[in-house]
């Protein structure tokens, strides 16, 4: 196979379950917010009403899903000794998923104290925030190498840009990123 396509495929299949866990809190969200409404000390919201403790347990459940249907194709395939992939585990699929949903967190109490208003678009901040996070996360359990990183820098603000604007015309979004 084409060496870069097989960097492209490794990558994605590292990330994958951190790109399940990210969007589906959009669709999957409830009302109990993360801050349960508080303010921060600056007297705006911690993090706002945009991110709920629903949102991230789906996000978190679905995103270790995939990786558990990704370790079983990986072994029925051997795509770690034939192709080099990552051996996707639980621990490494909860640790993906959890990072994606902290990384989005982490990003909206950044924007809320430079004072952007929910859903204002901080450039690129919105597209890496969990891939950032899912990173730093997975890096505790596997090591990561520097092709797959840059691989997965440039290809997720364009995946997630294109993926919000299709969640933005099904109505899923009120603003497209
Ligand atoms: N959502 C959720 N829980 C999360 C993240 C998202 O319930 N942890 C849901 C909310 O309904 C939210 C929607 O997904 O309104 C869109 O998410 P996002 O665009 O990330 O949130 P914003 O509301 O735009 O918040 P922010 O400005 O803080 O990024
Ligand atoms: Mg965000």
């Amino acid at each position: 196979m084409n060496e870069y396509i097989l960097l492209l495929l490794q990558s994605l299949w590292l990330i994958l379950p951190a790109y399940v866990a990210n969007p589906v809190p959009v669709v999957a969200g409830g009302k109990a917010p993360v801050d349960f409404g508080r303010k921060f000390s600056d007297g705006r919201p911690i993090l706002g009403p945009g991110k709920t403790w629903k949102g991230c347990a789906a996000g978190i459940t679905a995103g270790t899903l995939v990786a558990c249907i990704q370790i079983l194709v990986g072994e029925h395939y051997g795509l770690s000794s034939q192709y080099g992939f990552v051996e996707m585990s639980v621990t490494l699929g909860v640790l993906l998923s959890t990072g994606a949903i902290v990384g989005d967190l982490v990003e909206s109490f950044f924007k809320r104290r430079i004072g952007f208003k929910r859903g204002q678009n901080l450039f690129l901040a919105d597209q890496l925030d969990f891939l950032i996070g899912a990173l730093l996360f997975a890096s505790l359990e596997v090591k990561i190498s520097i092709p797959v990183l840059i691989v997965l820098f440039v290809l997720t603000p364009t995946i997630h840009r294109l993926a919000n604007i299709f969640a933005y015309k099904r109505g899923l979004k009120s603003v497209p990123w």
